[in-house]
This record gives structure tokens, sequence and C-alpha cells, in this order.
């Protein structure tokens, strides 16, 4: 760990996150540089790409942690049934275990809510337009079903993603969000679609910059899991 990195908090006992949003809002990059960034921290993480099998597209994590060392291990989609003991088995001690998922569409399939039942920690990955935030409400709306029919219900946090340069838009949602109550990350991930930015890191090893926006996120994620 260099000097410049954010305190780091190790979990004290293994911790699971789930990565939920609406397709295309970054999830899958995220959790390979959270890998990376995690493991360079002395943290132990895995991922389990939970993608519903026959979902297998390109820029699956999976096939990503095939190309590069993203850090630490990703397991397979796991047979819907047995999520939760999967779940548990894949979580490292003292560590973090992201979990991917599919593009949330309306009728989010069964996997993302046994996913959702299995998690300490749900990261909705959420770009800052007005549009975004329309197709986000389905996601909402299960949580909130979730919690009214008695289910076991991860925290939540929002981490504004693909932001541009102009602070603005982000700024405004971050604004309309607590303000309704909800919990939005301090670390944003801006869109950086130069050569060697986020948008052309897939199949690379992902880089590891002090002080990036990846390494501060790591850091909070880690410390927001662990609270
Ligand atoms: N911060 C970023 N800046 C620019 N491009 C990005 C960024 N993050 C992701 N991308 C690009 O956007 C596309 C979608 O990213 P990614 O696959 O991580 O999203 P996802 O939420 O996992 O999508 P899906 O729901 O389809 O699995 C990819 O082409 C990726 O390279
Ligand atoms: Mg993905």
């Amino acid at each position: 760990m260099t000097t410049h990195s954010p305190a780091v908090v190790i979990p004290q006992q293994g911790r699971r996150l789930a990565f939920i949003g609406k397709g295309g809002t970054g999830k899958s990059t995220i959790i390979a540089h959270m890998l990376k960034h995690w493991n360079d921290a002395g943290i132990p993480g895995s991922a389990m790409d939970a993608d519903e099998p026959g979902d297998e597209e390109n820029g699956s994590l999976i096939d990503w942690a095939d190309e590069a060392d993203l850090g630490g291990p990703v397991y397979p989609a796991p047979n819907r049934s047995k999520v939760r003991d999967q779940l548990v088995k894949y979580t490292p001690e003292s560590g973090l275990l992201a979990v991917d998922t599919g593009a949330w569409n309306r009728k989010a399939g069964n996997m993302h809510f046994a996913v959702l039942a299995g998690v300490d920690l749900a990261v909705l990955t959420l770009p800052p337009t007005r549009m975004e935030l329309n197709r986000a409400g389905s996601v909402l709306a299960a949580i909130d079903h979730l919690e009214e029919v008695g289910a076991h219900v991860p925290r939540l946090v929002i981490c504004l993603t693909l932001t541009n340069a102009s602070a603005k838009a982000a700024d405004d949602t971050y604004k309309d969000l607590t303000g309704a109550g909800f919990t939005v990350l301090k670390t944003r991930v801006p869109r950086v679609d130069a050569q060697d930015g986020y948008g052309q890191s897939y199949g690379l090893e992902p880089k590891l910059i002090p002080g990036s926006p990846m390494d501060l996120l790591a850091a909070e994620l880690a410390r927001e899991a662990s609270a």
C-alpha cells in the first residue's frame, strides 16, 4: 500500500456485497477494479459472477478473469437453488465477496432476489441522469417489496457512475437522493473513454492508481461493507 491510499479497513468477518443496476452502468468494470485494489490493500477479495446462465454475453466478469489477473478469484454463476450456500462458501475470511449481477430488467429474475437475500450490502450503480433515475425505479421498488414481505434486505448504498467532467448532474442527483433518505457514496466513478481509461479496461489487468476513483471506491466500499 502506498502512502497516498486511504486508510483501509479490513473486515473482521467476511462480508458480501452485491452490485445491482441496469445494463451498462459499470457493475462488472467496478468489480474487476475493486478486486485488484482490495488485493493491493491486503483485503482478501473474491467475486461471483451471478449473471443468469444463458445470459452469457460479451463483457462478463468471469471471462475478464480468464484474461487478466484481477487479484482474486471469480467464481461462475451458481446454481440458483444453491446461491445462498455458495455465497457463504466463497466469502473469504476477513475479506469481501463482490457479487456481479446481470442487467436488472423490469422482470428481474429470481437470481437477483436470491443474491439480495444473501448479501450484507447492495450497491446500486447509477449514472446521474433523469433517464437512469427512472430506469432505477424498478430496482428500488423491488427492494421495497422485499422489505414488505419481511425478507432479508441488505443495506443499500448508491454509487454514482459514468459521471462526466461537469459535476453538476452528479451534485444535483446526490442532493436529491440524500434528501430522499438514500445513502450515496462519496466516491463517484467518472466516465473515462480515453485509451487507458476505465471504458477501455475490459480484459486488461486493472491499473492501481493511488488516489484514483477506483482506489477511493475500494476503500469506501470496504468501510461500508464492514459497518
Ligand atoms: N467508468 C467508465 N468510463 C467509461 N466507460 C465505462 C466505464 N465503466 C464501464 N464502461 C464501459 O461501459 C460498458 C458497460 O460497462 P460494464 O460492462 O462494466 O457494465 P455492467 O453494469 O456490468 O453491464 P451489464 O449489466 O450489461 O452486465 C462497457 O463497454 C465498459 O467498458
Ligand atoms: Mg456486467
